[in-house]
C-alpha cells in the first residue's frame, strides 16, 4: 500500500492513513444509483396542512456485496427520503427521534420562523417528537434537512441523516423542464465516505485542518454508481452533502451543460458551463444532453481554489475523480428543448441596505467569537435589507452559510460576481481562502426575538469547532432575548 500511495499521491501520500486506495479517481461503475424514496405526505389536517413524518433512526447498511455499515438514516437504514411540497402549502413534520441520543433536523434553506427551523435550539431527546410546521414561501427549489446538534453536526450527517426536500411553484411546474422523479430528473447526493471494518471511519488524516475527506464518494448511498436514463435532457440535482471536500463537477469527455437553479431556485436564464464548483451544502440544477447508445461520467475536477493539502487523495497528481456514469438507452425519448426563462430568483439588490455588518472567518471562530448557544451575534429587523461582508484571510477553505433566508452576492473581491452566481439565489457559498464577499439578504421574519437562527461554515468540523454565530429577528427597535444556553428539548 505504502508504495502504492507514493506512485499516485506524490507529496502528500502521507496524509492518508487508511489502506482501501486503489482506484486512483476511477470507479469501476458497478452498482445501480439508488433513488431516494419520493415521501408523499401521510395526511391532510381539517386546514389543510399537510402532514409528513421522519423518523430517526439506527440501522445497518451494505455498501459493498457482503459487508453490511453501521448506519443513520431517515425512516430507512441510510439517508432520508424525498420531501416534496409546493409554494403555498401548509407542512407540518413529524419528526420522531429512535436514536439514543438527542438530535435536530433543520430545513437547510428554507425560510420559516426561527423556532421551526431545527438548529441547534431545537433539540429532539430520544423517545421524543417534534412537530414543527410552518407555510412555504418561497420559490421552486432543491433544497435539505440533516441534523444541527451544536457540536455533533459532522458525526450525525455522515452516519448517514440527510435528505432532499424539493419545492415546486406554479412557474416551474408549467416550465418544459426533465421533472420526472427518478426518471429525467435525478437527486444527486454526493459523499465522500472511508470504511473501517463494519463502519464508517469518521476520523480526520493527519493535516485534515478542513474537517473529515474521505478516500472514495457515493452518490444516495451508492458507492460506484451507474444511472440508465432514457430521456435526451436529463436534470441532475446535485447536493454536496458532504462534510468538508468540495467539488467541480463536469463530465468526462468536458461537454457543456445548463446550469438552470442554485440552492434558492432557478435562475432567470440557463447558464452554460462546463465546471460548476460546489461546497458543502451547496446546491445546483443542471441539465445535460446525452446522445442515444453512449456512457458519459459526471466527474470532479481539480480545482485550484480549495488548497493543494485538502485536495488530496482521488486523483493524486490532476485530482479527477468519477462521480456517476449515466448509460443512455439506444433510443432516446425526445425532450423540449431548454426555455430561455426559467424563473424570478427573489433576492434583494442590496439597494435599501439598512446596515453593513462585516464577518471574518477564521477556523477558531467566526469575529474572534467561537459559538456560544447563549449569545446573540446580530440583532436584525424585521423586513429590511442588510449588506453582510464575509472575508476569508484564513489561509484554508471556507463557507458561509445563513438560515432563514435566501441571498444574492453582490461582490467577490470587489468585482461582479462569476456568472454561476451572478442574480442567483444563495444560501450556501464557498468562500475561498483570499476571499471577499459582500452579499446582500432581506430579513422577512417573523420576529422572534428569543430564538435565534444560525450563520456558520458549512465544512462541519469547522461549525462543530465554533465557526458559528447566531442573529435573531426582532420588530423594528426591539432588543434580543436571552436564548437558553442549552436549547429547549422535545
Ligand atoms: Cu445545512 Cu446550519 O446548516
Ligand atoms: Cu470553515
Amino acid at each position: 500500500v505504502a508504495v502504492l500511495l507514493a506512485a499516485i499521491g506524490g507529496g502528500f501520500a502521507w496524509l492518508w492513513t487508511g489502506a482501501d486506495i486503489s482506484t486512483v479517481g476511477k470507479s469501476s461503475f458497478a452498482n445501480e444509483l439508488a433513488i431516494p424514496p419520493l415521501a408523499e405526505h401521510t395526511r391532510v389536517k381539517a386546514d389543510g396542512t399537510k402532514v409528513f413524518d421522519l423518523e430517526m433512526r439506527a440501522g445497518e447498511t451494505e455498501f459493498r456485496p457482503g459487508r453490511r455499515t453501521t448506519t443513520w438514516g431517515f425512516n430507512g437504514d441510510h439517508l432520508g427520503p424525498t420531501l416534496r411540497a409546493e409554494r403555498g402549502d401548509k407542512v407540518e413534520v413529524r419528526v420522531r427521534n429512535s436514536l439514543d441520543e438527542s438530535s435536530t433536523v433543520h430545513w437547510h434553506g428554507m425560510h420559516l420562523p426561527a423556532r421551526m427551523d431545527g438548529g441547534p435550539h431545537q433539540m429532539v431527546r430520544p423517545g421524543a417528537t417534534w412537530s414543527p410546521h410552518w407555510k412555504i414561501d418561497q420559490p421552486a427549489a432543491t433544497l435539505w434537512y440533516h441534523p444541527h446538534p451544536h457540536g455533533r453536526t459532522a458525526q450525525h450527517v455522515q452516519r448517514g441523516l440527510a435528505g432532499m426536500f424539493l419545492l415546486d411553484d406554479e412557474r416551474s411546474s408549467a416550465l418544459p423542464l426533465p421533472k420526472k422523479y427518478g426518471v429525467d430528473d435525478l437527486p444527486v447526493i454526493v459523499q465522500d465516505v472511508k470504511f473501517d471494518g463494519d463502519r464508517f471511519d469518521d476520523r480526520r488524516g493527519t493535516m485534515q485542518d478542513v474537517g473529515f475527506l474521505g478516500d472514495r464518494t457515493m452518490v444516495n448511498g451508492t458507492l460506484d454508481p451507474y444511472r440508465e436514463v432514457r430521456d435526451e435532457l436529463v436534470r441532475l440535482r446535485l447536493l454536496n452533502a458532504s462534510t468538508a471536500r468540495t467539488y467541480s463537477f463536469g463530465f468526462d469527455d468536458s461537454r457543456r451543460y445548463a446550469h438552470i437553479a442554485t440552492d434558492g431556485g432557478l435562475l432567470e436564464r440557463p447558464v452554460e458551463t462546463d465546471r460548476l464548483q460546489l461546497s458543502p451544502g451547496e446546491r445546483a440544477e443542471i441539465v445535460v444532453r446525452v446522445r442515444p447508445g453512449e456512457r458519459t461520467t459526471l466527474r470532479s475536477f481539480p480545482q485550484d481554489n480549495y488548497g493543494d493539502a485538502w485536495n488530496t487523495r482521488f486523483g493524486g497528481g490532476d485530482d479527477s475523480f468519477d462521480i456517476l456514469q449515466l448509460r443512455a438507452a439506444a433510443t432516446l425519448r425526445p425532450s423540449p428543448a431548454l426555455p430561455e426563462r426559467l424563473g424570478e430568483p427573489e433576492i434583494p439588490d442590496g439597494s435599501d441596505a439598512v446596515r453593513a455588518r462585516h464577518f471574518d472567518l477564521k477556523r477558531s471562530g467566526i469575529n474572534g467569537h467561537k459559538m456560544a448557544m447563549d449569545r446573540v451575534d446580530d440583532t436584525v429587523t424585521r423586513g429590511t435589507t442588510e449588506t453582510w461582508t464575509v472575508r476569508n484571510t484564513n489561509g484554508m477553505p471556507h463557507n458561509f452559510h445563513v438560515h432563514d433566508v435566501q441571498f444574492r452576492v453582490l461582490e467577490v473581491n470587489g468585482k461582479t460576481p462569476p456568472p454561476h452566481l451572478l442574480g442567483a439565489a444563495k444560501d450556501t457559498v464557498f468562500v475561498p481562502s483570499g476571499t471577499t464577499m459582500k452579499l446582500a439578504l432581506r430579513f422577512e421574519g417573523p420576529a422572534d426575538p428569543d430564538t435565534p437562527y444560525m450563520y456558520h461554515c458549512h465544512l462541519l468540523y469547522h461549525e462543530d469547532k465554533g465557526m458559528m454565530g447566531q442573529f435573531v429577528v426582532v420588530e423594528k427597535g426591539r432588543r434580543a432575548g436571552q436564548p437558553d444556553s442549552r436549547g429547549h428539548e422535545a
